[in-house]
């Protein structure tokens, strides 16, 4: 037990009057009264100096035998992270001891009275600026870190987000109306948390992967413009920007067009950055097309700092003599090379890990490679493969010259892209390649409707995307072609929030719902109550959702979401503070009628 050795005082009649990072030299001469954790102790002989801290700073108290015996005999037991109140006079510390490095440091607070409010046990790690420990230790002992300034600052950026964000919205007519969390499951391509009804045995709730469908339904009904600060549920493969729950500001308006919701969009996040933490976003943000960023890309959310552009080489080998280029190119995928130029100081040594890397980590069926030396020769691997006619046609495509490093990738286009996508960024950023701006915000627009995904057509976004007008006559005949009105918001290479016009004629979503593969009966039995509504007189209408927690993570420089958000869950999607999932009662599940799977079970997830 942390308090089981020491006398535990109550606050008494004591009134904090300050918090701890505000007492500052207009309060010298002042009596005060904090309170807060023992940062830090040192005794220097008999003269005992504690940081206090709380969430808006530290502050130096001291204790001295001759001020008060009694504060100073207690002061002596203190431990970093009990938790006392102090009541002292503000003093100006003397020129030598000053601390220009702390906001607090031009005084310090003599203590008279100390009331120790609470023990605790020694921290797992120094609650200090920077986080050495290990994150899983970190996770466990969340409490402790939520305690270091990274985190408490992430979560108070993250309140400022919410106020304005609330405000922006609030001025532009949008209204914010809670949907359920109990619902039933919409396709957003994730899997389902299910919730078993008591009530209703055999039947599931879904946790909604987004409030999708809703929205949808709160136009049909007249809202017009709403929004929510919406928590959404997502079983799927974590990564570091990926949690199974998360936030969106989720929102929706009646009566647009794509260039007016952008307008929404991007007025909303400039505002709500700068609102926030200051930051200022370059406005207008570019629009990029679909198409244009996969071919100079490879990547449908680029980070358009790094300045490195693939090249598509497709035709140069669809008659080559080299095998595994050609093959790749006769079964559908396609050539495409990431060239860099002045960029000898690529090693042969670092190439060849470059290779090993994309091939164990990221299934490529090898990395292809040429590096143009002094007098113009190629040295590489594949060169003995291919003609001169082969040569000239990829020298002037990639403006190869000497100091030049060719990477190649043939493969189906979406592998290829994601191995050079990946090798663009990581040498980009290696190699010092990125242009000055700290942001680059653009709107990706112009998807394509459908993808296909083992052989059959799938829906790129979700399957409520309105498509363009003029690609509506195409739908049957040649779904590939027609392009959504789906738009993304990228910054920095991180997709922040997604969002489209929806169908709001009853008759297109049946038609797209029928080349989705959806039979009749199907489409009525998991869409018949949006159906219906779209017949109940749909305004047209469209929207959009921001990831919340990707805003946050790009404000405050993290890499994950981990470290924006008070209570994550790992990559396994565990607490491990609260631990949880865990089993539960057996009563529990026979209410709900459910058995449990025996830990010897085979899983059936895949
Ligand atoms: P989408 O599925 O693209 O669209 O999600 C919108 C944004 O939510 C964030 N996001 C996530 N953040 C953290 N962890 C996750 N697991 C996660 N999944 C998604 C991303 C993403 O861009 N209903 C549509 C929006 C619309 O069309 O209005 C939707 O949910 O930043
Ligand atoms: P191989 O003929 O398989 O020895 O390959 C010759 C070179 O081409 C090696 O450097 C391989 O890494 C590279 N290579 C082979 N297949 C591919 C591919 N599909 N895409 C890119 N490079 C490849």
């Amino acid at each position: 037990m942390a308090n089981s050795s020491v006398d535990l005082d109550g606050l008494g009649a004591l009134r904090r009057t300050h918090a701890c990072g505000d007492v500052r030299a207009d309060a010298v001469g002042e009596e005060v009264v904090l309170c807060g954790w023992v940062h830090s102790s040192r005794d220097h002989g008999g003269v005992i100096f504690v940081d206090l801290r709380d969430r808006t700073g530290i502050v130096q108290v001291v204790f001295k035998p001759d001020t008060s015996p009694d504060a100073h005999g207690k002061g002596e037991l203190l431990r970093s992270e009990f938790v006392v109140a102090v009541r002292g006079r503000v003093d100006r510390r003397s020129d030598e001891t000053v601390n220009a490095a702390m906001p607090t440091g031009e005084i310090e607070v003599m203590v008279d009275e100390l009331r120790l409010l609470n023990a605790a046990t020694p921290p797992p790690f120094a609650i200090e600026e920077e986080a050495g420990a290990e994150e899983s230790v970190r996770l466990r002992h969340r409490l402790h870190d939520l305690r270091r300034p990274p985190l408490q600052s992430a979560l108070a950026i993250r309140h400022r987000l919410y106020q304005s964000v609330r405000a922006i919205l609030t001025e532009g007519g949008f209204l914010e109306i809670e949907t359920p969390t109990l619902g039933k499951a919409t396709p957003e391509g994730a899997r389902d948390y299910l919730v078993p009804s008591r009530l209703q045995p055999g039947e599931f709730y879904a946790l909604p992967q987004s409030p999708q469908i809703m929205k949808q339904l709160l136009m049909v009904a007249g809202f017009d413009r709403y929004f929510q600060i919406a928590r959404c549920f997502r079983d799927e493969d974590l990564r570091a920007d990926r949690q199974p729950e998360f936030t969106q500001i989720d929102l929706e308006m009646s009566f647009v067009g794509v260039d007016e919701v952008l307008e929404v969009l991007e007025e909303l996040l400039v505002r709500s950055f700068r609102e926030a933490a200051g930051v200022e976003l370059p406005r207008p943000f570019p629009r990029l097309c679909y198409d244009e960023a996969m071919a100079r890309y490879g990547s449908d959310k680029p980070d358009t700092r790094i300045q490195l552009e693939l090249v598509e080489l497709t035709e140069v080998f669809r008659e080559s003599e080299f095998r595994a280029f050609r093959g790749a190119v006769e079964s559908g995928g396609i050539v495409k090379c990431l060239p860099i130029h002045d960029a000898k100081e690529l090693s042969r040594g670092q190439i060849d890990k470059l290779e090993s890397f994309v091939r164990k980590e990221l299934g490529a069926k090898g990395l292809g490679w040429v590096r143009v030396t002094d007098d113009g020769g190629w040295q590489s691997p594949i060169a003995k493969f291919l003609s001169d006619d082969e040569r000239a046609r990829i020298s002037e495509a990639t403006s190869a010259r000497p100091g030049s490093v060719l990477f190649f990738q043939a493969d189906a286009a979406d592998r290829a892209n994601a191995i050079l996508t990946r090798l663009r960024t990581d040498l980009g950023e290696r190699l010092g390649r990125v242009d000055g701006r700290e942001w680059a915000p653009l709107f990706l627009v112009d998807f394509p409707l459908f993808v296909i995904e083992d052989g059959q057509f799938t829906y790129a976004h979700q399957p409520f995307v309105a498509p363009l007008d003029e690609d509506l006559p195409k739908l049957e005949s040649d779904p590939l072609a027609v392009r959504g009105t789906h738009y993304d918001v990228i910054l920095n290479g991180v997709e922040l929030g997604s969002g489209s016009l929806r169908n709001h004629r009853s008759d297109v979503q049946r038609r797209i719902l029928e080349v989705l593969g959806y039979s009749k009966e199907e489409a009525e039995d998991r869409f018949g109550f949006l159906l219906n509504a779209l017949d109940a007189g749909a305004p047209p209408h469209g929207g959009f959702a921001f990831g919340y927690d990707r805003m946050v993570m790009l404000l405050v420089g993290a890499d994950s979401l981990r470290d924006v958000v008070a209570f994550p869950k790992t990559q396994r999607g565990q607490d491990l503070l609260m631990g949880a999932p865990s089993r539960v009662e057996p009563g529990q599940l026979k209410e709900l009628g459910l058995r449990p799977a025996r830990k010897d079970e085979p899983r059936r997830d895949s």
